[in-house]
Parts: C-alpha cells; structure tokens; sequence
C-alpha cells in the first residue's frame, strides 16, 4: 500500500504544532500501525529529518502506552484494541491517515504525539491501591471468599490498561470511565472495603484538581476503550462517592 499520512508534529511542549504531510510506500496490510510508523521513522532518519515521536511498550495491548488519534478516532477505527494491534489491512491503498496526540488540558503534548499522562498516575497515587499488611501475619488473597459475579466483574473493571483514549473521546476530557474502572476493581472486593470511603474520595478530588471534565452520558468513552469498559463502573463510582460523601 502506499499511504499519504498527516501527522502532528510539535517539538516540545511549548512549541507551536502543527500538521506535516508523509508518504509512505510499500507497505504491507500484514503490518501493525506500529510497524507502519516505524517504517516512516526509518524513512525519516535516513534522510536526516527527526524522527516522529510516539509512546509504545509491549506492543500486546496491555501496557496503555500506544496513544494515537487516528483519523478522529482514539486507537483508530477497529473497536476494542489498541493502536498496537490495529493493522494496516484495516486501511485501503491511496489511503490519506490522520495521526494526532490523545488531546485534553490534562494530558499536555511533550512532543509530536506523546503526551504527558502523569495525571493518570496522581489519580492512582491518591487511592487506586490497597494496603496489605506485611507483617509475617498476611493473610493468603485466596482464602478470602468472593463470590464468581463480583470477582468477574472486578476482573474487567482491572483490565484498564490506563491508556487514556476515554479521555481523548470524550468532548468533556472526562476521565470518568477511567477513575471508574479503577475504584471499581476494589469497590467490588472485600479487599477493598477498608479504605473504600477514602479512596473514592481522594481520587475523585485529584481527578478534578488535574483538570478533567465531568461525564455527561454521551458514551463515546465506552466506545473508543480499548479494553471495553463499561458505563456502569461510572455508576458504581458515583454511588461510592455519594455513600462516602454522607459517612
Ligand atoms: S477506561 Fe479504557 S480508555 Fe480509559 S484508560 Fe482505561 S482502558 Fe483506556
Ligand atoms: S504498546 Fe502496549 S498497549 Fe500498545
């Protein structure tokens, strides 16, 4: 295939951006978005010019790192994948691919399409964790009783990857979906039952404080997570905040 890409480019964060036009050829609809990219980069450093800059890790759909917004879409056009497991056989020869960074007050560009998601982290650090005692007396995780219901449903809330595309589609930057997923995961736990209140509470105020927006039910979250998310860790959320905010 032999593609024209239109690709942001922004030198550092306090550099004006702006859209550069690539071509691209031979390209293999066997390739991964990745290896697409990768072929420009090689393309790029051969002639002298900088290479563009993305964020990638495993490369398995299970590190959140490959934010893209591909053709208006965040991970692009295939549904619960990420930007690393999309294919270029998705895409047609002749085919002009818009490549911009996931945009939100929150997630500032640091350059071309990496952005800087350390406020997923902050949220994280105010409560998206339990404390387990490690004194010699620890109790065995497995000898606690959960039921399969609320153990399945805190597993899919768990696979958020942390990835941010619910952040990029919402027209809000709502990071609802996310701070819902992850207060979720223990919220559904006798674990996670201890610092529950607290939890809600802190990460709630950190995610307003970073500056995201409210949800305002449109769904496009949802939709765009790779990792298929549901609206309803958004309801539990809510009822956890509410349940803490009247203790
Ligand atoms: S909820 Fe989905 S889109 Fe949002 S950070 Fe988690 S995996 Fe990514
Ligand atoms: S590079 Fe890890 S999820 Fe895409």
């Amino acid at each position: 295939m032999n593609l024209t890409l239109k690709i942001w480019r922004q030198k550092n964060a306090n550099a004006k951006g702006q859209m550069v036009d690539y071509k691209v050829t031979d390209i293999s609809e066997h390739m991964s978005f990745l290896e697409m990219m990768d072929v420009l980069n090689e393309q790029l450093v051969n002639s002298g010019d900088d290479p563009v800059a993305f964020d990638h890790d495993c490369r398995e759909g299970i590190c959140g790192m490959c934010a893209m917004y591909i053709n208006g879409q965040a991970h692009g056009p295939d549904r619960g994948v990420t930007t690393c497991q999309l294919h270029m056989r998705r895409f047609k020869d002749g085919e002009t691919i818009t490549i911009e960074p996931f945009r939100a007050v929150a997630f500032p560009v640091i350059k071309d399409l990496v952005v800087d998601r350390m406020s997923f982290e902050r949220i994280q650090q105010a409560g998206g964790y339990i404390s387990v005692n490690t004194s010699g007396n620890t109790q065995d995780a497995n000898s606690i009783p959960i039921s399969k219901h609320a153990a399945d449903k805190a597993m899919d809330a768990a696979t958020c990857i942390g990835c941010g595309a619910c952040v990029a589609a919402c027209k809000n930057s709502s990071a609802m979906l996310f701070v819902g997923a992850k207060v979720s995961q223990y919220a559904l736990l006798p674990q996670g039952q201890i610092e529950a209140a607290d939890r809600v509470l802190n990460m709630v105020a950190q995610m307003d404080l970073e500056g995201f927006g409210n949800c305002s039910n449109t769904g496009a979250c949802e939709i765009e997570c790779p990792k298929s998310i549901s609206l309803d860790t958004i309801a539990r959320m809510n009822r956890e905040l509410m349940k803490a905010s009247l203790k």
